[in-house]
């Protein structure tokens, strides 16, 4: 989509984007923060961020009193115990260009009442690239660990972090504050990763796409045991409470806690004129690719700490401190080859093998070309010299062709009108930019992709059928359809017990496979065996409709209840009750009568049933509470729940939650420093609650 200049934007179309780009980045912090697998790439993300600063600062009023801005992280997972943090876990904000850099240490000037070129000392250190922690210690004691969450309340990781070799679980030196909370980043290193998504792919497991979701995976479980497998690592660059500070500096508090027995960044320098940072961060982008951890960019903390309490803090970042952000990692090389990968809804995607180059210490040998149209757009040939760039993670993209590189021998690439897999058709809807194979589940790639989704993670999750595996059962005739899955134990044991089959040299027996034994096929098994009984939400999911992701096959189960109701519906091709779910659109429940109408999806549909059973989907939710039914907003700060928990829990009740007051609102429960929602919930004459009339509200029947 082409953005309008902010200059040119109406205050309604501003209010539009704002809630549009809150939104997005909400739903990116979600599939960052809580699943450790994100969608957008660092470089997107920064810039969505970048957008909203910037209409904020042009329209001021209209800035979301919950909106990125604010809120920081992502609310706590709730299998966690919860941390409150008596101080709160900040943000940091960010710059991209020496001519800021110049801004923010001119603003530090002129806060301070300083001329514009003053120079004063900051500590610049490298910015780590992990997730960010807190432990504390009692008399020398590490007594909690947590995480930021949402910078209030974080999770209790406490077990987890007594598993990291670089935490120190006592502490001893005469000059040791009573109370001391160390904080910094715990990190994956680059080889550590690499090990353990090599260790992944063999066990055929889900791999990580960077170090930091790595790190965030391994560190974010439940069983401990699971975090000392991995191996993390660990900086300490600051502090929250703490009964006696005795540093006067942030250079001086990195010395003491190294001192102490914590590890500090070895990077870390003190620059005392602002032309010295400059330098830093030249010397530090290129020096990045031979660190052995990511870094994402350099941070500038004004290093007195006199001066940092003088200069205090914004909403949510302090004004004496800036994180620096590298631009995204680039590099030149060369196209050998274009190829074509055929997905699970048959989108031939084309991806360039690349000549290997490294970028920013990860080997990247291809890079996703998107679709045919992104190819003429780029005019991207065979044999031409490219820009890739890795942003910070996800697969990596070809920015521009060099063409003064270009030789004759380039080849301009046909994309094909046949699948390259199973030769059908492969046609291009007129307003679609990709192309598809018409082959369906006869195409041998589409049938692959459907079957690693049917085992997928949301799906039926199936350990022990990874990839690479499916794959192998795919091609050698063991797995073709999802309910060969749920037979797959009968006929093994039945080729074991055949004594013509026994007399063959074995090695169509699973426990014969090159690498297995008895108990891996035992634990295959099991594994298979334990989703005999599905839940109906995963159930639709794993059937790999077009469009339905988790959260529409939740909307389906809950409003359907039973696979036998859904099905008889869709078969009929009545999609009155499809249509009246708030989410679910006509394209969508196109999509959905079209796969029920295909005979081959019927037919998977009822072998599969006749080997597992899909529960009924109870709905929890309690619909005798004065709120059901009824559309509320929460605005402010709440003291004794988090926003997620308030939310959940008007949800649980069956009210909707909204996140902008209209005339449609019934309730605005308002929190601790409400600004705009409460005022139009005025003007609008909405019922106003405060957070204890809510839960008064909400208990009763
Ligand atoms: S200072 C109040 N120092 O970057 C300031 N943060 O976007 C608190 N980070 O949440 C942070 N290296 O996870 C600080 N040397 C460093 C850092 C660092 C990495 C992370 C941290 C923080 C985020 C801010």
């Amino acid at each position: 989509m082409l953005e309008k200049e902010i200059s040119e934007l109406s205050p309604a179309e501003a209010a539009a984007e704002l809630k549009r780009i809150a939104e997005e980045m909400a739903k990116a912090d979600e599939a960052y923060y809580q699943n450790d697998d994100p969608y957008l790439t660092d470089a997107q993300y920064d810039a969505l961020k970048r957008r909203n600063e910037l209409i904020e600062k042009r329209f001021p009023e209209l800035k979301l009193t919950d909106g990125p801005s604010v809120r920081i992280g992502a609310a706590v997972r709730s299998e966690f115990g919860k941390v409150k943090h008596k101080i709160p876990m900040l943000s940091l904000g960010d710059i991209f260009s020496e001519e800021e850099l110049a801004d923010f240490t001119a603003g530090i000037n002129r806060f301070l009442g300083y001329e514009t070129d003053t120079q004063i000392t900051y500590s610049a250190e490298p910015k780590i690239d992990g997730l960010s922690f807190s432990a504390r210690y009692e008399h020398g004691k590490f007594v909690k660990g947590a995480t930021r969450g949402d910078g209030t309340t974080g999770e209790d990781i406490t077990e987890n972090l007594k598993v990291i070799k670089d935490l120190p679980l006592t502490i001893e030196a005469d000059n040791i504050p009573e109370i001391l909370e160390v904080r910094g980043e715990v990190y994956m290193s680059k080889a550590d990763f690499l090990e353990l998504n090599a260790q992944n792919e063999k066990e055929g497991k889900k791999l990580f796409a960077n170090p930091r979701n790595a790190a965030a995976g391994s560190l974010r479980q439940l069983d401990a045991n699971i975090t000392k497998e991995r191996k993390l690592s660990l900086f300490v660059y600051t502090w929250g409470d703490v009964s006696d500070i005795i540093w006067d500096s942030q250079s001086q508090f990195l010395e003491d806690v190294r001192q102490w027995g914590f590890k500090t960044n070895p990077y870390n320098r003190i620059c005392h004129t602002t032309q010295a940072l400059t330098d830093y961060f030249e010397y530090l982008m290129k020096e990045r690719a031979n660190l052995p951890y990511d870094i994402d960019g350099i941070v500038y903390k004004t290093d007195s700490l006199a001066l940092q309490n003088r200069l205090g803090f914004l909403t949510r970042t302090p004004r004496w401190a800036i994180a620096h952000k590298f631009p995204a990692e680039q590099a030149f090389t060369k196209i050998n080859n274009i190829r074509i990968q055929v997905g699970r809804t048959g989108a031939l995607t084309p991806v360039a093998d690349l000549e290997p180059v490294n970028v920013g210490g990860v080997i990247v040998s291809h890079a996703t070309l998107h679709n045919e149209d992104e190819i003429r757009r780029k005019d991207i040939r065979i044999g031409d010299t490219v820009v890739i760039q890795r942003a910070g993670d996800v697969i990596p993209q070809v920015v521009e062709v060099v063409k003064e590189k270009r030789t004759p021998e380039a080849e301009e690439f046909d994309f094909p009108h046949i699948c390259p897999m199973c030769g059908a058709h492969a046609i291009k809807e007129e307003d679609e930019a990709v192309r598809r194979c018409t082959g369906g589940l006869t195409c041998p790639a589409q049938a692959i992709e459907r079957l690693k989704h049917f085992v997928s993670r949301e799906a039926f999750d199936i350990e022990g059928l990874g990839a690479k595996i499916m794959e192998e059962f795919y091609h050698e005739g063991i797995i073709r359809t999802p309910a060969d899955i749920f037979t797959l134990e009968e006929r093994n044991k039945k080729l074991r017990d055949d004594l013509f089959a026994a007399l063959d040299d074995g090695s169509i027996y699973l426990e014969n496979r090159e690498g297995w034994g008895k108990k891996s096929v035992e634990n295959l098994f099991k594994a298979i065996n334990e989703r005999r009984d599905i839940s109906l939400p995963r159930f639709i999911y794993a059937l790999g409709i077009r469009q339905v992701g988790t959260a529409t096959s939740r909307l389906i189960a809950k409003n359907y209840g039973s696979f036998a109701n859904f099905r008889n519906d869709m078969i009929q091709g009545d999609t009155e009750k499809l249509l009246a779910i708030d989410g679910i659109g006509e394209a969508m429940a196109n999509d959905i009568v079209e796969f029920f109408a295909e005979e081959h999806n019927i037919k998977t549909i009822n072998e599969l049933l006749q080997r597992i059973q899909v529960e009924d989907f109870i709905d929890e939710t309690d619909y005798n509470s004065p709120i059901a039914g009824k559309t509320v907003v929460f605005t402010g700060t709440l003291e004794k729940m988090t926003r997620a928990e308030a939310k959940a829990k008007a949800l649980s009740l069956g009210a909707k939650v909204a996140g902008s007051v209209s005339k449609n609102t019934d309730y605005v429960i308002v929190g601790a420093d409400a600004g705009s929602k409460a005022a139009k919930a005025q003007e609008l004459g909405v019922t106003i609650l405060s957070e204890d009339e809510f839960t008064i509200l909400a208990a009763q029947k």
